[in-house]
């Protein structure tokens, strides 16, 4: 019995290394994972209590559609219900778009590091990838549009773009849809966009209304910090988001995703509590980088990439040995790790191993 031969070479994903794997493996009783881009202040508490609540209903399918959830994203949003489609976090999504509009064949456009699901569903469909180099850890809009032909089928930009962590603004995203023929779909993934506190960053939802080809994707898995309860969401005009739906699994959500985001949503002091530490935790990571005299990139999401100028896997492994969890293994930026910014603590400890690790391996010229 044969797969489909396209999926053959595709790699299974390697997460971030888990927090008691590390333990295990070498017998360290404190391990700080900063290495998945996760919530290092949880989830709001009234998420947990939406949580417990629906505990009396496990036996019961949740509703497949979402309808409360739905009802009352859109209110915040100000968009229509028929907008929004809900996923197994925003991976589903990129999933069922995929599939939903991908003929082999078809030409996708991304930029040539970033977030590497897009590829993945690209190539289960058969569709072909066309890369566009990064501009200074940027997406460079003006070189994807060149890319565009008569082939192309939907362009994905990631913004903050994973693992870089930088921004295309508003007025290049505005002038990059204004260009680009409305039969190609552009897919904005916004996944860390309530970190943003830039003027210039997109405001996605007023574009929709402009754009009727563009597409966003946003999640409870960041900021909500719900990561494990996989609810993430699409917003786009009626009839894209009505395809999407009709490759929909039957229940492809859970009662205790549906009710802890649902709940998340109505807890605004949380999102303002989590920006406003990422903020600052931003800032910490990157005066000592400036210090250890490390180039970062401009980050707006809760994480940065940092250019370590050693062998990125080398620093991987001796932070690991530290009991810091960080992410490398970046094809095109070999000696930068990506960190996720954590509380305070979790901060100062990867500062300090970081600091220390540094004088342990030599740099690479
Ligand atoms: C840019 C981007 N998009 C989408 C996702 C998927 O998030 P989830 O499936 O948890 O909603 C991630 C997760 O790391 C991400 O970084």
């Amino acid at each position: 019995m044969q797969p489909k031969p396209n999926i053959v070479h595709l790699p299974v994903y390697q997460p971030g290394k888990p927090v008691e794997e590390v333990k295990r493996e070498l017998g360290l009783t404190e391990v700080v994972k900063l290495a998945s881009n996760e919530n290092p202040f949880g989830c709001s508490p009234k998420a947990v209590e939406a949580i417990r609540r629906e505990l009396d209903n496990v036996s019961i399918y949740p509703d497949g559609a979402a309808v409360d959830l739905t009802a009352a994203l859109a209110k915040k949003l100000g968009v229509e219900p028929d907008q929004i489609i809900f996923g197994a976090g925003s991976d589903e999504v990129i999933l069922m778009i995929a599939r939903a509009f991908l003929l082999p064949g078809d030409e996708n456009i991304t930029a040539d590091q970033t977030f590497p699901q897009y590829r993945h569903n690209i190539e289960i469909e058969n569709g072909v990838v066309i890369e566009v180099p990064l501009k200074n850890g940027t997406h460079d809009l003006p070189g994807m549009l060149a890319k565009v032909n008569p082939k192309t089928k939907i362009v994905w930009i990631c913004n903050p773009n994973n693992p870089t962590g930088t921004i295309v603004t508003h007025d290049e995203v505005e002038w990059f849809l204004s260009q680009v023929p409305p039969s190609v779909m552009v897919v904005l993934d916004e996944a860390y966009c309530e970190y943003v506190d830039d003027p210039s960053f997109p405001d996605g939802l007023a574009l929709l209304k402009k754009y009727p080809n563009l597409v966003l994707l946003r999640t409870f898995s960041k900021i909500y910090g719900l990561a494990s309860l996989r609810i993430g969401y699409g917003i786009g005009r009626p009839e894209l988001i009505r395809s999407i739906n009709q490759v929909r699994e039957p229940f492809n959500t859970s009662r205790f995703g549906q009710a802890a985001a649902l709940a998340a949503l109505e807890d605004e002091d949380f999102i303002a509590r989590c920006r406003k530490a990422n903020k600052e935790g931003l800032a910490t990571l990157r005066a000592a980088f400036d210090r250890l005299g490390l180039p970062a990139f401009p980050a707006y999401g809760n994480f940065i990439m940092v250019d370590v100028k050693r062998p990125a896997q080398e620093v991987f492994e001796a932070l690991l040995r530290k009991g810091v969890i960080v992410r490398a293994g970046h094809k095109l930026y070999p000696t930068h790790i990506r960190i996720t910014v954590g509380s305070a603590e979790q901060n100062a400890k990867v500062i300090a191993a970081l600091e220390a690790v540094l004088q342990e391996i030599a740099v690479k010229v």
